[in-house]
Order: structure tokens, then C-alpha cells, then sequence
């Protein structure tokens, strides 16, 4: 980016400079005058020979228009295809056709690195379904479909970085290897050194107690938010879920923030609303033609344009778990799983309730106290006890964000701890997986954090305990949602699933 920016300064200032002033092209599509001495590099989308002109398309990953060069038929050569890398030299001149501000007419066309078309199994100028290109890991960001994903997914990353610190949130570097399974649902990967190193350290752990790839940075968090008070993280989460669905992945990106003194659910899922549509705007800014090319070719039927120009002008809508049963008793459609109050919501009640609401954003809030994790707040509110607990649910996908009010109060939590036998080991049977929750096996987790001197997730609650909360947002599902795109495995570059693990 510098050397492209140093490159157009130096265009602008010293056009006269003998040698040839490398473009991206995206700049070279934008410039505003033509400029002799113009050097683009990339590759090449079309080739097309008349008997007068040679026409080449180059695309560099910069936009997603290519730069069509014009060139005499004798710089034409056998490896000058489709797919091949290429450094054309030239001049940047206004481009006749309506559709394109500049056009480079070429002095000399380098193939840089050829590119076998027979071989290749992108072909010029089809439209190639995103499950073919799902086979080829290592080719498909040349595929538009990709690239403009990827450019997307770029920006939509860094509006997130922006939403957080423009509002005073301190970025931390959770951990990816972790001791602890923050939400209990033992789906861990668990890590050890490769066989050689584990001969040399003796056969044992190499952390000392079993360590896993984090299912979610929530607990770092919860320890950050008691000196910045608001913190988030934004990195690679990792669940050990065997499902092949279209809106799970073994390898995902979570955004995580956690908020002190907050004794309100409200003011946890206003920043999540916020979130939303911050970082929508930025990118349906930032990458318009990107964007178009999803909601015009890869997902014209579901209308997601204007489902999101929808989302941004009104309020998101709040209906309690006890308000979603009731809603879904009464529905006319038949469910797989029989809506009961005490049971999780599925992905067809999650959706059933979008569509009932008007196909919007859905926060579902307070739900049973015995289906949520152990840190969640108790709303104390009688035999139908719930937690103070949200999840958003929204078009086409169903869940995007869960979140919660922590247990703050050091009596509650051990109280829950003691109601589930875990008063002094809670960390074992909440934080670890059931196959190691074994008490005399020594290589067990549960036998190390009994040893513990200090139980340290009590701790927070001794020390300057506050009321907080947070939430956590699938970052790939959040790219489904604004796209349209139907498979989370055409949102990340490199997908990782069970059963698949390419590249
Ligand atoms: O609802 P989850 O499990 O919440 C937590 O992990 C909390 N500790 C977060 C927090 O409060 N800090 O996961 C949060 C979101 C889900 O709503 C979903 O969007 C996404 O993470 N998610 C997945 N995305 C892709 N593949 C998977 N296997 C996912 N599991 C969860
Ligand atoms: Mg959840």
C-alpha cells in the first residue's frame, strides 16, 4: 500500500521521471490524467485478439473492475493466457468506452509466471458455483466471488477494530491456548506437543494440566474489564463441534467485548445493535461494488438489501424467551423439535421467530437459568427462574450474538456452584470436558485446579467486584447475514470443519 502510494505521489509530482511509476489498479482505474511510463502488475482475467488490437483484462485484488489494456497484436505471445501473471508497461490514457475511466495502452506485456489453462480449474469468463470453487483452497481468491468476499471481509474487520476504539475500548490479546472450556459444553480441542517433544518432556503435559484451543476469550475478558472497563477482542475461536451445517465452523472469528458497571441487559445489547450497524454502514460505504456483487448474483431471490437498509433505519426488536415459546406454541408450522418452555430454541424456531417479527433482528432476552452457563446473572424471578441472558437472532442465519450479565455477587455464584456440587472445584466440572473430570486420575485437570492455591474466577468477585457483561458475535455468520451467503464456508478464507482441514 506504502510503495503503491509512494508510486502515485511520485506520478503526480515528477511525471517526467524516466522510469515507470508502478500502479495499483484500482489507482490506475480512479486516476484522474492520463500519465506516460505506467507499470501495472497482475493477473489476467481475459484475453481477446482482433486482427488490429489485442485486449487483455488485469485484476491485481485491488478492486473488483479489472484494467483493460490495449495492445498491438504483436505483443501477443503463447503465454500470454488466461490466468497467467503479467507486468504490463505503458501509457494511462482516457478509455473511450462508457463504462471505464482509463485504459493502459501497452509498449511491453512480460509474462511474469504462465499459467497452464488446460490445468487451471478456473476458466475465463464462467461464473463458477461457490462449492466448485470451495475445492480449490489455493486458487479461489482469484475467483471475483472470493476476492470481493475478501475484500469485504477485510474492511468488515477493520470497522470493527474502528467501532470499539472510537468508543473507548481497549483491544486485548486473548489467549488461544487455554485451560479452561469458558462455555461447558466440553466441545474442546485438546493441544499437546508433537510425540518427540512429549518423549523428551517426560510424558507429561506440556502446560502441566491439559490445555485446548479457546472456545471463547469471555473469561480473559471478565479479567480485563476489572482495570479498562470496557475491552474487547476480536480473534480465532475454535469449537470441536462434529456438524457439516451451514452456519458452523471448527476454525471461527469471534468478537468479544465485556463491559464493568453494567447492570442492565439493555446496555449490553445496545452496543451489540450498535455493532451491527456501525459496521453495515462502513462497509456497504466502503465496498459498494463488492457488496452489489453479492446482493445482485449470489443472493438476488432473499432480498438482502433491502432487509438491510431495513435493518439500519429502525430499532431492533425485543421479545422475552418466555414471549418466543408462547409465539412458537401458537405457530401453525410444524417443528422437528416441539417448542417447550426449558428447551433450547433451535434453528427452526430461531428462524420461525425472525420471520414472525417481520424478518429483523431479534433479541431474545432472559432465558431458563438451567439452560445458560454457570456466570450468567439470576434474575431471581420465581419458579420460572431466569438468567439475564440475549441472544440476536437474525434473517436467514438465526443466532449472530450471545451475550449476558455476569453473576458479580460472590454468594450467588457459589451458591449455583454448591446447587451443581462444584463449590470447590467448580472450574473442573464448568470449565472442563467430562472424559477429564476423572478426581484420581493424576493426569486429570480436575486433580490440578483443585490444587490450585487460589481459585482465581472467585477471586474477581472478591476484589473490587463490579456488575458487568458482554457478548460475543460469530464474525463469519454476521458475513453471511449482510451478503446473503448461504454456506459459512464461502465466508473464511480457509474453512475448517470436521472432516476438512484443506491447505
Ligand atoms: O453463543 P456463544 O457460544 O457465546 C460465547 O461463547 C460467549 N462466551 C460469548 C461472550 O459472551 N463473550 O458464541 C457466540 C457466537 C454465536 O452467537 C455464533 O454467532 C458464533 O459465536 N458461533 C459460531 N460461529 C461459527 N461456527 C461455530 N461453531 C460457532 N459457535 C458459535
Ligand atoms: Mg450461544
Amino acid at each position: 500500500m506504502l510503495r503503491a502510494r509512494c508510486g502515485w505521489q511520485a506520478l503526480r509530482c515528477c511525471s517526467s521521471l524516466p522510469r515507470a511509476v508502478r500502479l495499483r489498479v484500482r489507482e490506475a482505474l480512479g486516476a484522474r490524467e492520463p500519465a506516460d511510463e505506467v507499470k501495472v502488475q497482475g493477473w489476467v482475467r481475459s484475453v481477446r485478439a482482433q486482427k488490429e488490437v489485442l485486449f487483455l483484462h488485469i485484476n491485481d485484488g485491488s478492486s473488483l473492475e479489472n484494467l483493460q489494456v490495449v495492445a498491438d497484436p504483436s505483443l501477443e505471445n503463447r503465454d500470454l493466457t488466461f490466468g497467467s501473471a503479467v507486468e504490463v508497461e505503458g501509457k494511462l490514457v482516457k478509455s473511450p468506452h462508457r463504462m471505464q475511466n482509463m485504459e493502459l495502452k501497452a509498449e511491453t506485456i512480460r509474462v511474469v509466471g504462465p499459467c497452464d489453462t488446460w490445468l487451471f480449474p478456473l476458466k475465463m469468463k464462467e461464473r463458477h458455483p461457490l462449492e466448485y470453487v470451495r475445492q480449490f483452497p489455493h486458487l479461489r481468491c482469484r475467483n471475483n466471488t472470493l476476492g470481493s468476499l475478501l475484500r469485504i471481509r477485510s474492511e468488515a474487520t477493520a470497522a470493527i477494530h474502528s467501532f470499539f476504539q472510537d468508543n473507548g475500548y481497549v483491544h486485548i490479546h486473548t489467549p488461544i491456548i487455554t485451560s479452561n472450556d469458558c462455555e461447558g459444553a466440553g466441545e474442546l480441542f485438546q493441544i499437546e506437543a508433537s510425540n518427540e517433544a512429549r518423549e523428551s518432556a517426560e510424558k507429561t503435559h506440556f502446560f502441566n494440566v491439559p490445555a485446548f484451543l479457546t472456545v471463547s476469550g469471555q473469561l480473559h475478558l471478565e479479567v480485563m474489564t476489572g482495570a479498562f472497563t470496557h475491552v474487547f477482542t476480536f480473534g480465532p475461536t475454535f469449537r470441536a463441534e462434529n456438524s457439516q451445517s451451514r452456519r458452523h465452523l471448527a476454525e471461527f472469528y469471534m468478537v468479544e467485548a465485556e463491559l464493568s458497571f453494567t447492570e442492565n441487559l439493555q446496555d449490553i445489547m445496545q452496543v451489540i445493535e450498535d455493532l451491527v450497524k456501525t459496521a453495515t454502514s462502513t462497509v456497504l460505504s466502503k465496498c459498494p461494488r463488492d457488496v452489489e456483487l453479492f446482493h445482485k448474483y449470489v443472493a438476488p431471490a432473499q432480498k438482502t438489501k433491502d432487509r438491510l437498509e431495513q435493518m439500519l433505519k429502525n430499532k431492533f426488536v425485543t421479545i422475552s424467551y418466555n414471549e418466543a415459546v408462547e409465539i412458537l406454541k401458537q405457530a401453525s408450522q410444524t417443528f422437528t423439535f416441539k417448542p417447550e418452555w426449558g428447551c433450547d430454541l433451535q434453528t427452526e424456531h430461531e428462524k420461525y421467530l425472525v420471520k414472525h417479527c417481520g424478518e429483523v433482528p431479534v433479541f431474545v432476552i432472559n432465558y431458563p437459568y438451567d439452560l445458560k452457563p454457570f456466570y450468567m446473572r439470576d434474575n431471581e424471578d420465581g419458579p420460572q427462574r431466569t438468567v439475564a441472558a440475549v441472544d440476536l437472532l437474525v434473517p436467514g442465519i438465526g443466532e449472530l450474538c450471545g451475550g449476558s450479565l455476569r453473576e458479580e455477587r460472590l454468594p450467588f455464584l457459589e451458591s449455583r456452584l454448591q446447587r451443581l456440587g462444584l463449590a470447590d472445584t467448580y472450574q473442573c466440572r464448568v470449565w472442563c470436558p467430562k472424559k477429564v473430570q476423572d478426581r484420581n486420575n493424576p493426569d486429570c485437570f480436575w486433580t490440578a485446579v483443585q490444587n490450585l492455591p487460589e481459585n482465581r474466577y472467585l477471586d474477581l468477585r472478591k476484589f473490587g467486584s463490579v456488575p458487568h457483561g458482554g457478548f460475543g458475535m460469530g464474525f463469519e455468520r454476521y458475513l453471511q447475514y449482510i451478503l446473503g451467503v448461504d454456506n459459512i464456508k464461502d465466508v473464511i478464507p480457509f474453512p475448517r470443519f470436521s472432516h476438512s482441514c484443506l491447505l
